[in-house]
Formats: C-alpha cells, sequence, structure tokens
C-alpha cells in the first residue's frame, strides 16, 4: 500500500471515517451503555475473529475469511450506530493483528474501515427495524439480514478498491473476484445467525450466547478443513503444471501465465466461480498431455515431419484423458481436450467449430496464441504488443470466436504481464 493514490485513498477513509463517528454521535448521543455489555460483545468479536483462514484461491489475491460477521450482526442490532462502529472496529481485529503481524497502515485502514461499515450497517438496521412498530421478531430478522448484506457489501467494496489501487487492476476486476454466491450466502446465514445471538442475548442470557457459539467453533474447524483440503489441490495441480515447465525448459513460467491470462480473459466474457476456477486450472493443465510426449518431438528445434506432426497433435486428447477419471476435474478436461480446435472447424482432436467448442477452450486458444506470439519461441522472435494483437485480431473467425477476440481487445496486456510479473517479485521476496 505505497502508491500515491492509495495514500490518498487511505486518508479520503480516515477522513470519512471520523467526520461519520462525529456525525453519528450528534444525531444518536449522548449514548448510555453497560460496560459489561460492550466487554462481552468485544470479547465475542475478538474470539470469532482470532479464526481466520486463507482459502486458497487460484487467483492473484488472497482472500481470508471468518465467522466474525454472525458476531458484527449481532452488535449491529444491540447498540446505537456511534457504539455499533467503535465495538466492531475493535472487536473486529484479528489474531494477526494482536501479534502485530499485520502493516501499521494495513491495521489502521481496517480499523477505519470496519468502524464505518459498523456505523453504516447499524444505521441501516436502525431505519429498516425503525419501518415496522409492532417489533416483531421476524421483521427484526429482516432488518438485521439487509444490515450484514449492506455492511458486508461495503466492507469489500472498500477493500476492493484499496487491493486495486495497490494492484493496478480495475475496481470492478478485483470486486468480481472477490464476491461469488458463496460470499452473498455467507452473508445472509451469519447474518441471521448474528440475529439470533443478538435476541438470545436481550431474551434469554448471555450464557445462553455462549452456548449457541458453539456450532460456530464445529463449522470453523468444517471451514478450516475443506481449505486445508483446497490448499493440497492448489498445490499438487501446481507441482504437475511446474513439472510440465520443467521439461519444457524453453518456456519457463508459460503455464501460470496462460492459467492467470485465460481467467483475467474469462471473467471479462462473462465467466464467474466454479467455471472460472477450472478456467484457471485448465490454463494451468492444458497441455498437460505433454508429459507423455517424446523428447524427440516435444523439443525439436525445427518443423516437424508428418510422423511427428501427428504424435504432438495427440496431446489434448491425451491430456483429457489423464484427467477425465477425477470427477473434480472433468470440466476441466473438456477444456483441456480442445483447445487446439478452431473457430471454422479446422482444428483437433475432433474439428468442432464455434459455440460447439467449450468457452474455456476458446478463451485458452486465444491466450495461448498470444503468449507464444509475446514471448516468443526459440524458432520466432517476440513480436510487440501491436504485432500480436493485430495477429489475433486477423484469425478472428477462423482461429479464434470473433466474441473472445473482442475481448480481449478490451484488456492492454502487456500491463497484465507487468502485473503478474510484478506479483511473481512480490511472492519471491515474501
Ligand atoms: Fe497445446
Amino acid at each position: 500500500m505505497t502508491n500515491r493514490r492509495t495514500v490518498v485513498y487511505l486518508a479520503i477513509v480516515h477522513t470519512c471515517t471520523i467526520a461519520v463517528l462525529l456525525l453519528l454521535f450528534s444525531v444518536y448521543g449522548p449514548v448510555s451503555f453497560a460496560w459489561s455489555d460492550i466487554l462481552f460483545w468485544i470479547g465475542a468479536g475478538l474470539a470469532a475473529h482470532a479464526v481466520q483462514f486463507d482459502i486458497a484461491h487460484f487467483e492473484t489475491q488472497r482472500m481470508r475469511v471468518s465467522v466474525g460477521l454472525a458476531v458484527t450482526t449481532a452488535n449491529l442490532t444491540l447498540f446505537s450506530p456511534p457504539l455499533a462502529a467503535l465495538i466492531i472496529s475493535v472487536a473486529s481485529l484479528s489474531a494477526r493483528d494482536l501479534t502485530g503481524k499485520t502493516d501499521l497502515s494495513k491495521l489502521l485502514f481496517n480499523r477505519s474501515m470496519f468502524a464505518l461499515c459498523g456505523g453504516a450497517g447499524a444505521v441501516v438496521f436502525q431505519y429498516v427495524n425503525g419501518l415496522n412498530p409492532g417489533q416483531e421478531v421476524w421483521w427484526f430478522i429482516v432488518a438485521s439480514l439487509v444490515a450484514a448484506v449492506c455492511y458486508g457489501t461495503l466492507n469489500t467494496l472498500l477493500v476492493a478498491i484499496a487491493v486495486a489501487f495497490s494492484s493496478g487492476r480495475s475496481v470492478y476486476a478485483v470486486w468480481r473476484s472477490a464476491s461469488s454466491t458463496l460470499t452473498h450466502v455467507s452473508y445472509l446465514t451469519l447474518g441471521a445467525y448474528g440475529a439470533t445471538l443478538s435476541l438470545t442475548y436481550t431474551r434469554v442470557s448471555p450464557l445462553a450466547v455462549v452456548l449457541l457459539g458453539l456450532p460456530l467453533v464445529a463449522s470453523y474447524y468444517g471451514l478450516r478443513n475443506s481449505a486445508l483440503v483446497r490448499q493440497f489441490y492448489t498445490q499438487v495441480v501446481q507441482s504437475l503444471a511446474d513439472s510440465l515447465d520443467l521439461r519444457e525448459h524453453e518456456t519457463a513460467g508459460h503455464t501460470q501465465r496462460i492459467a492467470v491470462f485465460a481467467q483475467r480473459l474469462g471473467a471479462v466474457c462473462g465467466m464467474r466461480g466454479g467455471s472460472l476456477e477450472s478456467l484457471y486450472v485448465a490454463g494451468l493443465l492444458h497441455d498437460v498431455g505433454k508429459l507423455g510426449m517424446p523428447d524427440r518431438v516435444l523439443l525439436k528445434p525445427g518443423s516437424l515431419t508428418a510422423e511427428e506432426w501427428e504424435v504432438a497433435r495427440r496431446h489434448p486428447a491425451d491430456g483429457a484423458q489423464l484427467l477425465e477419471p477425477y470427477e473434480h476435474l472433468r470440466e476441466v478436461a473438456g477444456i483441456v481436450r480442445h483447445h487446439h480446435e478452431r473457430f471454422d472447424g479446422s482444428g483437433y482432436p475432433d474439428g468442432l467449430a464455434g459455440d460447439a467448442i467449450p468457452l474455456g477452450s476458446r478463451i485458452i486458444s486465444v491466450v495461448d496464441a498470444f503468449d507464444a506470439m509475446y514471448f516468443g519461441r526459440p524458432y520466432r522472435r517476440p513480436y510487440s504488443w501491436e504485432e500480436a494483437r493485430d495477429e489475433i485480431e486477423r484469425n478472428s473467425g477462423s482461429q479464434f470466436d470473433p466474441a473472445v477476440v473482442s475481448a480481449f481487445l478490451t484488456i492492454h496486456w502487456p500491463g497484465e504481464v507487468e502485473l503478474l510479473r510484478a506479483q511473481g517479485e512480490h511472492d519471491a521476496h515474501e
């Protein structure tokens, strides 16, 4: 978080937070409260936020999840907005924050951001809850869910802006990659759980809230285990891709680039969630069938004979055959099988044409060709961006899907290459 845009953004967020807090205290104050309530909910928030972990996403940005939104939602409903803002800002400190592992500017940004989101969420709750003077429980839950969704959405948006400014990507692209159906479902489920915690606290007792927290502990272990399995899967796929790069040493880094570029282009083509993840994996493994190709063909510097060409053309079908037995990789296998099809039907292995070719294969076909041109090959000099772009445009409709080419042309690819390079160097220094 060091560039000028990021510094200005951080200053704006901090200023807005102070202004919003002053405004909330003047509108809702003087605030009456019991210290025991505040200490109880700060403790509950710290416990819930302490259990954060990485989801190993096939993306260049890492995501952290926690079950803290449930406690946050309870706070939105229990306290007046200025107090909710302050409590949430403190209660959302994670174990990393408390042990000094988070850098100071990020720590302060998070405090401001959580206060801002907490204040906004609590105002939304007060407003929606006030629309029904009957005080029925079902309406209380509706108001809690609306507040939780507003809180979660504003939170994701403010973080997306910060990540976009520090990484050079567009806010929309970061926002899309951080939001999925799963995130929205988690806002609603954790929001509903938070409403239950709040009702239990006011109508039963704090001890009952502690007992209700036990399923959260169980869900944490469930989520953590699934994150570990995903992480293991990521590493296995990555090492398979690396072993291929190692064999084809002249194109080191090729598979990683294809995966990132395909995912970037896939998002512009409207792919989302699980399909986008499959596309990333297919990018890593698109040439996995080459593992079975003899060195005399794979590493031959000159042009291939008809017989060698026949062997080389087998790699998409061989790769798909390798992946098909695994249910989780079926979609990936389909993309891998057809990544050398041509839009006009003259490709291989099946001679599919147009929309009969999986969209993921049509996307990989374009980024694979771009990568080969832009980075060059032992037998061909690298093209400039303009040359590569013109060549791809020239083959639109014959080799490539015109719709995918149009989407490709909306992205400035040398910028993406730079971003990936910077990301790689950043990872290397971590
Ligand atoms: Fe290939």
